[in-house]
């Protein structure tokens, strides 16, 4: 189904983008499972055609680019009507991911992403994480040269300390900032949010639908495949497990009564708070993205909101934790 496109600023440029964003992890299988290349290059298709302008990757979302040149292959035709954002500073060696944010390779991958994504510049470009063998001014001046070689329209920076996003601000112009987000991980509403709200930097948050977990489809017996990434997550084990299968069987007739998926409810809640700017939904396969595509366009009734708040306090915050 597609929806109405609703379109927020990107940070302080001009560039606008929707509200629901795909992530394109997922698509280079791994840490999902049952991922082909047909149905991911399906889902990136019915992302756009439900929609979703903007669409963010890494460096590092596949062990050789994958998930940058299949965004390519998918979308170069329609390169104008999106925004694309990637990000540096992580890469593979040996089966592990590794931080590297010294400038020469901020650079070096900046081109090599520029190549796989074939395209002339990047609408926004991330430091993935801080490393902590570079002081965060060296990567940031790194991005910021990029930035006015135009090779980046803008910058971002993901998994930061309040801290480290003031001392990034004060080396170049930052347009977005990328924590872990969703109903029961919400940490950055008080340590993060304020920050960027003051000035103005977007907030394009990741794990929304906490890795398919709040898209309410996976039964509360169900078994993580052995390759499933999920296994390593406290969310997906034990007590928390079945917390969060508690609080789902709240969700689901808040749902129904709005005539709407429990992952439309979730992300459209998500996407209300304030200081959001953008959700990064994660799919392999076109149902999900265009499910998560409709949690826009549509707004809540104050009894709805009031439920889910209500489902919320009786669930209360869970065990909190990044990616990296
Ligand atoms: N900056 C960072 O360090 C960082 C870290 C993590 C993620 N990210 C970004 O954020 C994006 C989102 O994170 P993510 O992809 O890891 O997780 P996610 O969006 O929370 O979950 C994606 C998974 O949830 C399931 N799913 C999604 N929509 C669904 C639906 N409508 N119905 C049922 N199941 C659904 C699918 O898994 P199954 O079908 O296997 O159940 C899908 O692969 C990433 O793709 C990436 O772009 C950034």
């Amino acid at each position: 189904m597609s929806t109405t496109p609703e379109y927020r600023p990107l940070g302080q440029t001009e560039m606008r983008i929707t509200p629901i964003a795909m992530g394109c992890w997922p698509i280079t299988g791994i840490t999902s499972i049952d991922v082909n290349e047909t149905d991911s290059l399906a889902t990136l298709t019915a992302a756009f055609e439900s929609g979703i302008n903007f669409f963010d990757t890494a460096f590092c979302y596949g062990y050789d680019g994958e998930s940058e040149r299949m965004i390519a292959r998918a979308l170069g035709s329609h390169r104008d009507q999106i925004v694309i954002a990637t990000k540096g500073g992580i890469h593979w060696e040996q089966g592990r991911q590794m931080r590297d944010g010294r400038p020469d390779t901020l650079r070096s991958q900046c081109e090599e992403s520029l190549r796989r994504l074939q395209t002339d510049r990047i609408d926004l470009l991330y430091l993935h994480a801080p490393d902590p063998q570079v002081p965060i001014t060296e990567s940031a001046a790194a991005l910021r040269d990029l930035l006015t070689a135009g090779k980046a329209r803008a910058i971002g920076l993901s998994n930061a300390t309040p801290q480290q996003l003031q001392e990034f601000a004060e080396v170049c112009p930052l347009a977005a900032y990328q924590p872990h987000y969703n109903m029961l991980q919400r940490e950055i509403e008080t340590s993060h949010l304020p920050w960027c709200r003051e000035r103005n930097i977007s907030v394009i948050v990741y794990w929304p639908l906490m890795k398919g977990l709040l898209a309410g489809h996976l039964p509360r017996n169900h078994e993580f495949a052995e390759r499933d990434g999920r296994r390593k997550y406290p969310m997906f084990r034990g007590e928390e497990w079945h917390k969060n299968q508690d609080f789902l069987e709240q969700l689901r007739p808040i749902a129904a009564n709005a005539g709407k998926s429990v992952a439309e409810l979730v992300l459209n809640w998500t996407i209300h708070q304030p200081g959001i700017t953008s959700a990064l939904c994660g799919a392999k396969r076109p149902d999900q993205i265009r499910d998560n595509a409709g949690g826009m366009g549509w707004t809540m009734t104050p009894e709805q909101v009031s439920r889910i708040e209500q489902a919320l306090l009786a669930r209360g915050p869970a065990v909190s934790r990044g990616a990296v």
